[in-house]
């Protein structure tokens, strides 16, 4: 596999990296995952505005990002992944910096690397729907910035997978923030509601493109906080993200949702998703 590191086009195995380099020691970095349908690198522009928000809210210097766009086509080219679904993985560490200490010099320059790897649709999933546990979030206080520091999202998804479940859900404080790797929606009579923007979620690139979907198609949305009481009431369940696209939810905690099929208009946002891409 040919990867990207630093500005060079090199053979995974060559690729060296600093035992120093602080999102290996502190987890001091951040990243993206983008979707490529045949090629096509899926709502770049979005991905690297979030990339570059990331880079602002850590105070990690940016670098030029002016030829990202280039870099994962010729990585697509170079690895044979053209005429694939495939997702490229972006991630820039603050940098090197010896020896060990917490604070960080503002002399150090960031590590950029970036991989692709074949990812087919999870067709199976987006047809039948998928089983969510729920758990409380332990995370900290700034998960609206996409970075690596994922020891909780880590270890949910190894008990989701334990437990037979794909995704897991948290909450916070009673309220439902969102699952570990995806945003989480709700339906009620025809309403699709999903929780508000704030410092406890991520801003999903997926989640935008339901909202921008829902207006376009006269489908009502709210933008609220949701209670764990709530939850077992909705019609219809659904978790989105880059790679799960729009993954309807048919059991939460144990309880059939829609009588454990995917709902209808799960289904009218699943369709229009994925004529963004074809
Ligand atoms: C915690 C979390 N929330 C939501 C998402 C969905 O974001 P996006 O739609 O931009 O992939 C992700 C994606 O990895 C995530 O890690």
């Amino acid at each position: 596999m040919l990867a990207y590191y630093n500005g060079k086009i090199l053979l995974l195995e060559k690729i060296q990296i600093s035992p120093f380099d602080r999102g290996l020691l502190f987890g001091d970095s951040i990243y993206e995952v983008i979707r490529c349908y045949n090629g096509k690198i899926f709502l770049f522009d979005a991905h690297l505005k979030r990339l570059k928000e990331s880079l602002r809210k850590t105070n990690i210097p940016e670098p030029d990002l002016s030829n990202l766009e280039n870099v994962i086509s010729e990585l697509l080219k170079q690895n044979k992944l053209i005429n694939d679904f495939a997702a490229a993985y972006i991630q820039i560490t603050r940098g090197n910096q010896f020896p060990r200490r917490h604070a960080y010099d503002d002399s150090i320059t960031p590590n950029i690397f970036i991989y692709v790897e074949a990812f087919p649709p999870k067709y199976d999933e987006f047809t039948k729907g998928i089983k969510a546990g729920l758990e409380e979030d332990i995370r900290w206080m700034r998960c609206d910035i996409k970075s690596t520091l994922l020891l909780p999202n880590v270890l949910s998804q190894r008990k989701a997978k334990d437990e037979g479940y794909s995704e897991i859900i948290w909450y916070r404080n009673g309220i439902i923030t969102e699952g570990t790797h995806t945003n989480i929606f709700f339906v009620k009579d025809g309403v699709v509601i999903t929780p508000s923007l704030n410092n406890f979620i991520l801003p999903g690139i997926t989640r935008k493109q339901v909202l921008n979907i829902c207006s376009d198609n006269q489908i009502a949305t709210d933008e609220r906080s949701i209670s764990i009481n709530e939850v077992y009431s909705f019609d219809e369940i659904f978790i989105t993200s880059t790679i799960n696209e729009i993954t309807p939810v048919v059991e939460f905690d144990g309880k059939l949702i829609n009588r454990g099929v995917p709902g209808e208009i799960t289904g009218i946002l699943q369709k229009e998703y994925q004529k963004l891409y074809v």
